[in-house]
């Protein structure tokens, strides 16, 4: 059976861009490894925040199936690669899921038809990975008899105001025709679509946003540190330099960095740098003020209690958010189980609430999120505010707390001290 697209991957890159390509009437198929995944996209379900149960139906009904068999993917116009691109345990990158869903592909290409990777890799990964385990396994040739592009994913999670189609999508293809293919087939979702002079590009302007990021608030939290030594109030320092109008970007102190994009990303940028001989720095030291973040949250908890003639052993510490970011469910790479843990060698007596994640734990440590918010937070030695989610009532925390560390810069109160 012919379909117009194949999704290989359908996590939080490759189902929304099956829900737009569904939704614009393109015949899609999803694969998935995982069975937990396609049972329950199968069954209606969406294991993904930013895709509702009410969107699966949506794009069940307009003819999209998910499977983890890959003799049921059908004959794909177009192929996307949305699977993960992890770090293995000493840091490295872990391309072992691209290679997989590429050799897939290969098993599946046909002349004529376009495959873009969307994983977040290194410069020369589409070109020096993807296109050799392409062709090996087809026996075709990239640019010649199927065409070849890299486009990122620049997706932000819970971000209502920008999604895949009002954001513009970069394409960078193998050959000039290979960018026009995949600029053809993006033009179907997205209203505009930049093309890069090559896959290379493509690849490294992802890492270069991710890089920026990373880069600028790595500036904040380090300047948050000596700050409050120096007895400036940086979240007012930020708020009047954002008045300038140009040349100026805001970004924010916080008690980490988590998610996909951010903390490892750019690993996989300084692996491609090393091989060169040298170091990518900025990067490094990004990495390295970024990770210090939660033993500094920590420390200011304990200098806070001290304060208060209060030990941090067997104080009770109530960690309000623990995702990675505001009003979404995923806890990927969130700092604040590092926060924990720092809080719970030292002996507090920690509790958490999150809206979006009912249990928790850290390490062997099982927590139930606490049922009676406002009751806790009254009871509560120390409250963290670490997340500040639309639904928390931020006026009630800090008048009801009897001590509130922000990391967040939104709350205001004489028990209040900012990060
Ligand atoms: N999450 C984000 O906000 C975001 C944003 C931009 C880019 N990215 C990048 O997109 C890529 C995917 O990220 P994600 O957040 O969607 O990951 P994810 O973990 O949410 O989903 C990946 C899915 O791929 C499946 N999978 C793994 N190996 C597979 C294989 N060989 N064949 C088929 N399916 C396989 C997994 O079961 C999972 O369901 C990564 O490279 C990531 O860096 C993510």
């Amino acid at each position: 059976m012919s379909i117009d697209l194949l999704v290989i991957g359908l996590g939080y890159v490759g189902l929304p861009l099956a829900r737009e390509a569904s939704l614009a009437g393109l015949a899609v198929v999803g694969f998935d490894l995982s069975e937990n995944v396609v049972t329950s996209l199968s069954s209606g379900r969406s294991h993904v925040d930013t895709v509702s149960d009410a969107d699966v139906a949506e794009m069940v009904a307009a003819g999209f199936r998910a499977t983890n068999l890959e003799t049921e993917t059908g004959q794909p116009e177009t192929i996307v690669i949305c699977v993960p691109t992890p770090l293995s345990p000493d840091g490295l990158p872990d391309l072992a899921a691209v290679r997989g869903a590429a050799e897939m592909a290969g098993r599946i290409l046909s002349p004529g038809i376009l495959v873009v990777l969307e994983s977040t890799s290194y410069p020369g990964t589409t070109d020096e990975v993807v296109r050799p385990l392409l062709e090996k396994v087809s026996g075709l040739n990239a640019g010649m008899d199927f065409c070849l592009a890299f486009s990122p994913e620049r997706i932000d999670p819970g971000n209502s105001t920008y999604g895949l189609s009002n954001t513009p999508k970069v394409v960078g293809g193998y050959t000039a025709t290979c960018t026009d293919s995949a600029t053809q087939f993006y033009g179907k979702l997205c209203k505009e679509v930049v093309q890069a002079k090559s896959t290379r590009e493509a690849e490294m302007a992802k890492l270069l946003e991710n890089t920026y990021r990373h880069i600028n608030i790595a500036l904040v939290n380090e300047m948050a540190v000596f700050c409050h030594e120096l007895g400036v109030d940086l979240w007012d320092a930020i708020r009047c330099a954002a008045t300038k109008p140009f040349g100026f970007q805001a970004f924010y102190p916080g008690p980490g960095v988590g998610g996909h994009c951010i903390p490892i990303d750019p690993n996989y940028l300084s692996y491609k740098v090393r091989e060169l001989g040298y170091p990518f720095r900025f990067a490094e030291l990004a990495q390295e003020i970024n990770q210090r973040m939660p033993t500094y949250v920590a420390d200011r908890a304990a200098e806070m209690l001290n304060r208060q003639a209060k030990p941090l052993k067997d104080a009770s510490v109530l960690l309000l958010g623990v995702t990675y970011k505001k009003d979404i469910a995923d806890v990927r790479e969130s700092p604040v189980p590092e926060v924990a843990r720092r809080l719970l060698i030292r002996g507090a007596l920690v509790a958490y609430h999150d809206p979006y994640v009912p249990e928790w734990s850290i390490d062997d440590t099982q927590l139930q999120c606490v049922s009676d918010l406002t009751a806790e937070i009254k009871a509560a030695d120390l409250v963290i505010l670490l997340q500040d989610h639309a639904v928390y009532d931020l006026d009630l925390i800090a008048r009801e707390s009897h001590l509130v560390l922000d990391t967040r810069g939104r709350l205001m109160g004489s028990r209040v001290s900012t990060l």
